[in-house]
């Protein structure tokens, strides 16, 4: 087993073997989360507090069904968006949750970066369930699993990621996962939803559904993060859905057995087809779901074994 990392803020800081080692643990945890008692000990005695600075439904609850069944104590703080305030206001959020003795520290929060620096103030392991556009790793890390299970491998394949690539979180930590296990990835979508630097990420950029899709074994679509545009990045939803919307059509480029996957939360027939998302032969999005409970189970389990031994060897783990 290889896993020495205190805290979980990225894709970017883990290893290969590392995001293996998390795959493997977590393929473990889906045939426990399958049986009737559900329950294991990892984080037995344990205190986890989930911080969500920002709106989320499935990822605050993938996570306190993870750290549940590994029988930690779990306690949602509901951080109102009026309460942002950026230096000082996490710094003292993070002094004030110090003198609580949280173990893990789950953070949803809307600026880039933010995570990160909570890291660097609490004495526990932080577990980063995405900051602003920067990453979102658990995300990527299920969308690993989901496709390992489906390809039976997680390396040589062709994975096309389409839609909003600029404002997507998800995108980020699945381009940096993907190309570490050495997969042939393509963005596709408008210019305007591209990121400027996007050359530096060894992707191929296409325009066109149709070409980007030739082919390739994988179609991950991305919601457009509305929340995040402040003006004309698309002419209207129709347009966006004529020319960029997954339907059986554009889905017939990529190969015969390609599967279709989605983070949600979905915008049906503005980004996808909604009998396309529905249809189980090529739709991978509710195992997306049950992969995301267990790979969050994985690694809190790995940063709990590490942050024991910390522990035990008298040291901090501040990052
Ligand atoms: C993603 C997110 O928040 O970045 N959603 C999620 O984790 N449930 C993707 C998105 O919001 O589109």
């Amino acid at each position: 087993m290889s896993f020495s990392q205190s805290h979980l803020l990225g894709i970017e800081p883990l290893h290969p073997t590392e995001i293996t080692t998390i795959l493997d643990l977590a393929d473990q945890y889906v045939d426990l989360n399958r049986q009737a008692n559900k329950h294991a000990d990892a984080l037995t005695g344990l205190t986890q507090i989930n911080m969500f600075f920002e709106n989320s439904t499935r990822t605050q609850a993938s996570f306190e069904l993870a750290g549940k069944r590994l029988g930690a104590d779990v306690m949602n703080m509901a951080m109102q968006a009026s309460s942002i305030k950026k230096g000082e206001t996490l710094i003292d959020t993070a002094l004030t949750l110090n003198a609580m003795h949280p173990d893990l520290l789950v953070v949803r929060h809307p600026h880039s970066g933010a995570v990160d620096l909570l890291a660097q103030k609490v004495n526990c392991a932080v577990l980063n369930a995405g900051d602003g556009r920067h990453e979102h790793p658990t995300q990527a890390l299920l969308d690993a699993l989901t496709i390992r299970r489906a390809k039976g491998r997680l390396h040589r394949l062709s994975i096309a990621i389409c839609g909003d690539i600029a404002h997507s979180r998800v995108a980020r930590s699945n381009i940096i996962l993907l190309g570490k296990m050495e997969n042939r990835v393509r963005l596709v979508g408008p210019p305007t939803l591209m990121p400027s630097g996007i050359s530096e990420f060894g992707v191929e950029v296409y325009d066109d559904m149709r070409e980007g899709l030739k082919d390739v074994d994988v179609v991950m679509m991305l919601r457009l993060q509305r929340e995040r545009m402040d003006g004309g990045f698309i002419p209207s939803e129709r347009e966006y859905f004529h020319r960029y919307g997954l339907d059986a059509e554009k889905l017939s480029h990529a190969k015969d057995d390609a599967i279709v996957m989605h983070p949600g939360p979905m915008n049906r027939g503005v980004e996808i087809d909604g009998t396309i998302a529905d249809d189980i032969n090529r739709s991978v999005i509710q195992e997306q779901v049950e992969m995301g409970v267990a790979v969050r189970m994985a690694a809190m389990d790995l940063l709990a074994r590490n942050l024991r031994a910390r522990r035990a060897e008298g040291k901090e783990v501040m990052a």
